[in-house]
């Protein structure tokens, strides 16, 4: 299969040197993008800033802003079997980028900020035969807002996990289907966790979603 994931924070700038952004290490989507190619898959990997190397073999895209993640993964997806979604994406911009770097006044600032684009959800409308994971990184009530998620996006299966995912080497996680059925509940470092969750997507997501063409 041709695999879109997405990985990393996206950045929002407030004026050419400060942005608002999240501690998003990329671990999650790097470790799929490993275990995706060792299962002989090809891995298209749109990518935010992150301190970790990209794996040998995967076709790397790095964006920073998620104006930058939508158009790209746009642009990927229609030529993909399915997308994976860890990216961890900021999701409000200043109204307005400054232009140069804003000076010092002593006096408070107030940033007005807009939503950004949902990416997810955007790739989701436009799916057809694909497939589609989500990623939900929830702190109250998991299980509904992960739900919510997936119907919002028309995900094939949603992948929640809680905020001690975030810079974690390790993680938790319960996949959920669109009935709301625990498919799976994986726990371990992050490449294990990856790895698994790569099977369950082999045997179980990809195949559903091709029996119903
Ligand atoms: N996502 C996206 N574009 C956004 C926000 C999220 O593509 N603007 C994707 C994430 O990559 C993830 C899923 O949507 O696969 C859910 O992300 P999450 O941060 O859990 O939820 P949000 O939709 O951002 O909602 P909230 O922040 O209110 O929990």
């Amino acid at each position: 299969m041709r695999i879109l994931i997405t990985a990393g924070p996206t950045r929002e700038y407030i004026d050419d040197v400060r942005f608002l952004s999240n501690a998003s290490s990329g671990q999650m989507g790097y470790s799929i993008a490993a275990a995706a190619l060792r299962g002989g898959h090809q891995v298209e990997l749109v990518t935010g800033p992150v301190e970790i190397a990209p794996p040998a073999g995967c076709t790397l895209h790095r964006i920073e802003t998620t104006e930058e993640l939508r158009e790209r993964c746009l642009q990927l997806f229609p030529q993909c079997d399915g997308v994976i979604a860890t990216a961890a994406v900021c999701d409000y911009r200043p109204q307005q980028r400054i232009a140069g770097k804003i000076t010092k006044t002593g006096q408070p600032v107030l940033l007005e900020l807009t939503e950004t684009s949902d990416v997810l959800a955007e790739l989701g409308s436009m799916r057809g035969h694909r497939w589609v994971v989500g990623f939900a990184l929830e702190s109250q009530d998991p299980r509904n807002n992960a739900m919510r998620k997936l119907k919002m996006k028309n995900c094939s299966c949603i992948v929640l996990n809680d905020t001690s995912a975030i810079g974690s080497t390790e993680n938790t996680v319960e996949v959920l289907s669109p009935d709301a059925e625990t498919i799976a509940f994986f726990r371990g470092p992050k490449p294990e966790v990856a790895e698994r969750l790569m099977v369950l997507i082999e045997t179980a997501i990809a195949i559903r979603s091709d029996s119903s063409d």
